[in-house]
């Protein structure tokens, strides 16, 4: 007879499209920071669900705006208002500076409105192309693939979408070289996530606002991954500028969200700086499902929980303390750790070149070094071949990243 790891493997051998290389791991449920699998094994769950799980699972909170505001109304199109959405969008205003949103439902699609609010920014001179970074990431759209400064996502999808150029991440001269006449706008994340957990430098976004000014670009910053108080601030920008002169000046023209804005709920955003902010007029953009009056009650609803339990300071503090952990870790046991990366709740475990622990395999080290955490009971995300992400729930208590910290302790210390 079938267990129900198998049956569930049926299923998705037999019905789903097979795009992505998942974990052998078949999920059934989730408490605060912990998810179960159908066998009953606990996972600390310190990808949360790739920095999306803002407060954990099953957060009493979120359950209750869903039944709540689902009572009310769930969906009515944007050919109404709704109070939800404008009051979300007021709550964005309110931590970014002054501008206008826009509500889809992913990061792909708040990009693809950052790049169409580029190209109309431009359109009257004829100008279209944005340039991003090398080892960026945007989504998995078109647009998106064509976005994105890595080429594994490209691959078998071309022709590339036109008008995207990438250039070195945290390199002014090189961007400011890289404009063309036909320029209209420069896209990077604060923190690069998927590229492996690098921080733009204050300098650099400082240097590119400048240079944005300067030429006359728009800046535009992705903060689906590295925003939504993960660093410590509510925007990844904010926290980096912290107490850098001039920091508290800056801003972008256009901001990208999801992610953690909506818990798990599907929600995204884009915000637009105030003088841009009615470039997209009637007609121009639109999504069915952006900005449905229960997302926009759940993100409101996760704001509430995020100011109340102050837990942008918690991810701060708590991610100094994990960061010199994994500092500790690196120090004792430079054949399998060379350093950690990152902020905050964005943190990276750069792997060690070879480790003396793993057998040749095809599995990249950060897929093995994964697998053996999943063992071990912890869930973590890979980005790219050699690096771990950590990316927990904003309410991660302090004994359970003591908790996770020992298990990496552990594996590490089996592949010495
Ligand atoms: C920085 C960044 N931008 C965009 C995206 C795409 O978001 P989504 O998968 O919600 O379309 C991601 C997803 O990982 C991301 O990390």
């Amino acid at each position: 007879m079938h267990n129900q790891y198998e049956t569930v493997r049926d299923l998705f051998a037999k019905n789903v499209v097979p795009s992505y290389g998942r974990f052998d791991i078949v999920l059934s449920h989730g408490a605060g920071s912990y998810v179960f699998d159908v066998a009953g094994k606990r996972y600390l769950d310190l990808g949360a669900g790739i920095a999306v799980c803002c407060l954990g699972h099953a957060h009493p909170a979120i359950i209750e705006a869903l039944i709540e505001q689902s009572r009310k109304l769930i969906h009515v199109s944007n050919l109404y208002f709704t109070e939800p959405q404008g009051r979300l969008a007021a709550e964005i205003i309110r931590r970014v500076g002054p501008g206008k949103c826009f509500f889809a439902n992913s990061g792909a699609e708040a990009n693809e409105g950052l790049y169409k609010l580029a190209r109309k920014f431009g359109h009257a001179e004829g100008r279209f192309e944005v340039l991003t970074a090398v080892n960026s990431f945007h989504g998995r759209t078109l647009a998106g693939i064509a976005a994105t400064g890595q080429d594994k996502v490209k691959k078998g999808f071309e022709p590339m979408v036109s008008g995207f150029r990438h250039i070195p991440f945290n390199d002014l001269a090189a961007a400011r070289k890289a404009i063309s006449p036909a320029t209209a706008a420069i896209l990077i994340e604060g923190v690069q996530g998927e590229g492996g957990v690098t921080p733009a430098t204050p300098e650099y976004l400082l240097g590119l606002r400048a240079l944005c000014d300067e030429k006359n670009l728009l800046l535009l910053m992705d903060e689906v991954q590295c925003g939504y108080f993960r660093t410590g601030r509510f925007m990844s920008f904010q926290r980096i500028l912290e107490n850098v002169p001039g920091g508290d000046k800056f801003l972008p023209d256009g901001v990208s969200m999801a992610k953690s804005l909506g818990g798990g709920f599907p929600i995204g955003a884009f915000w637009v700086r105030g003088p841009y902010a009615d470039l997209l007029g009637p007609g121009t953009h639109a999504s069915t499902f952006g900005g449905t009056p229960l997302a926009c009650a759940v993100a409101l609803k996760i704001f509430e929980v995020v100011g109340r339990e102050k837990l942008d300071e918690q991810a701060r503090k708590l991610g100094v303390w994990i960061q010199a952990e994994l500092d500790r870790l690196a120090k004792t046991y430079p054949t399998v750790i060379k350093r950690s990366r990152g902020l905050g709740f964005m943190l990276g475990i750069e792997l060690a070149e070879k480790i003396p622990g793993f057998a040749a395999s095809e599995k990249s080290p950060a897929v093995q070094f994964v697998n053996r955490l999943h063992a071990a009971g912890v869930l973590t995300i890979p980005a790219g071949t050699q690096i771990i992400r950590l990316l927990p729930p904003l309410n991660l208590k302090p004994q359970e990243a003591g908790e996770g910290i020992a298990r990496i302790e552990d594996v590490v210390k089996a592949l010495v």
